[in-house]
């Protein structure tokens, strides 16, 4: 069997190891950063790389792949690709370990939105830990977005918005399973539409069509994953996290009223879908983030509210992701029909 050999540092101990071609070959992540950066300029570099720690989800292991396919042996020099990368020079963690090493490896996650923001930075929080993610949202992989090599065969290009495009993309993703189980479905894509001169939509201008459009991706869609992918997500006594918001507690200066019911019946489906799911093992939560820097909020805005903010600043994506991570690990593992708020001390 064709084999790749890795470096890895252990306790200061350079030692080299021999992965067997079981694990689909991956173009090393630093690698794939380093070259987008040069191509693409600063502007993107940053977004590639805005993320604190390892910029790059990791290689998933395939369904067959072996874990005992892996034999140390005495090592030449520490590795230079790693320092290929500018933004990585010197970074212990940058040098990955194999990906059965890694704490949730064989783990699989059906995420909704994952091209930018809080999705984005959830697909690479779980990634690092080794999970394999199949990504739904309207637009094609993109690969400088996201330069990963599983990327493409695991995306499902769905508008989720649309009822009967919904049900191929469940299908899509059962084939992409193979039969085998699901550990986490997340419910992240959301839409929050705004007047054409960008105010809030009000329920007294909301368009009918702007109505069913929000609720069908906010709310409508996180059932029929759930309730479509139920078998699998059973057999993996797996999770499900609703991204809720802020908003469906409160009234918002820039947030519209279809969004916020949305947002709000999202928490309440959260409880109800919780209460049905635990009898076969699954649990159903939900985590409302407050302002989070992403493309959905704009610099006027976090600016205007910033300073009503208990923490005074906008939390970050990653900060989102972690609470994710944790709500879909074992650490969570009694823990169901909670809505966690992640605002800063916003709510109170
Ligand atoms: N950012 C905040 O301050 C904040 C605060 C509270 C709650 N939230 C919630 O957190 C979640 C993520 O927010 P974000 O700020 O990260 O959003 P974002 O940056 O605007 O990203 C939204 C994601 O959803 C996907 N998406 C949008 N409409 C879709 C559709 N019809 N079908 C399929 N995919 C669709 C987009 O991908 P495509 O364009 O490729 O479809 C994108 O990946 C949302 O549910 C949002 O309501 C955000």
């Amino acid at each position: 069997m064709a084999a790749t050999i890795v470096n890895r540092r252990r306790g200061g101990r350079s030692r080299r190891t021999v992965v067997s071609r079981a694990t689909k070959p991956v173009r090393h992540c630093e690698t794939a950063v380093t070259e987008t950066c040069l191509q693409l300029g600063s502007t993107l570099a940053r977004k590639l790389l805005y993320i604190g720690g390892s910029c790059c989800p990791r290689p998933v292991p395939s369904p067959d792949a072996k874990a005992d396919a892996v034999t140390d042996a005495p090592s030449p020099p520490p590795s230079t690709e790693a320092a290929g990368c500018p933004f990585h020079a010197g970074d212990e963690a940058a040098a990955h370990p194999p990906p059965h090493h890694l704490p949730d490896a064989g783990k699989t996650m059906v995420i909704t939105g994952a091209s930018r923001g809080i999705g984005h930075a959830t697909v690479r929080r779980f990634s690092d830990a080794g999970w394999r993610i199949i990504t739904c949202s309207r637009q094609p992989f993109n690969r400088q977005r996201c330069p990963w090599e599983e990327g493409p065969g695991d995306h499902v290009q769905v508008d989720l918005g649309d009822r009967r495009a919904l049900q191929l993309a469940i299908l899509d993703i059962k084939a992409k399973l193979r039969g085998g189980p699901l550990n986490a479905l997340v419910n992240n894509a959301g839409i929050s539409p705004k007047t054409e001169s960008g105010k809030r939509m009000s329920s007294l201008v909301t368009p009918v069509d702007a109505w069913m459009n929000v609720l069908h991706v906010n709310f409508l869609a996180p059932m029929l994953l759930a309730r479509g992918l139920f078998d699998e997500l059973a057999a993996a006594n797996g999770s499900v996290v609703n991204v809720t918001s802020i908003v469906g507690s409160r009234v918002h200066p820039f947030a519209g009223t279809a969004y916020a019911t949305s947002k709000a019946a999202l928490a309440c489906l959260t409880r109800e879908m919780a209460h049905d799911f635990a009898p076969h093992g699954i649990r159903v939560n939900a985590i409302a983030p407050g302002e989070i820097k992403t493309e959905i909020l704009s610099p006027e805005a976090a600016a205007r509210l910033e300073p009503t903010i208990p923490m005074r600043r906008i939390g970050t994506p990653e900060e989102v992701a972690d609470v994710i991570y944790f709500l879909c690990s074992t650490s969570a593992s009694y823990v169901t029909g909670t809505e966690i708020e992640i605002n800063g001390g916003q709510h109170l």
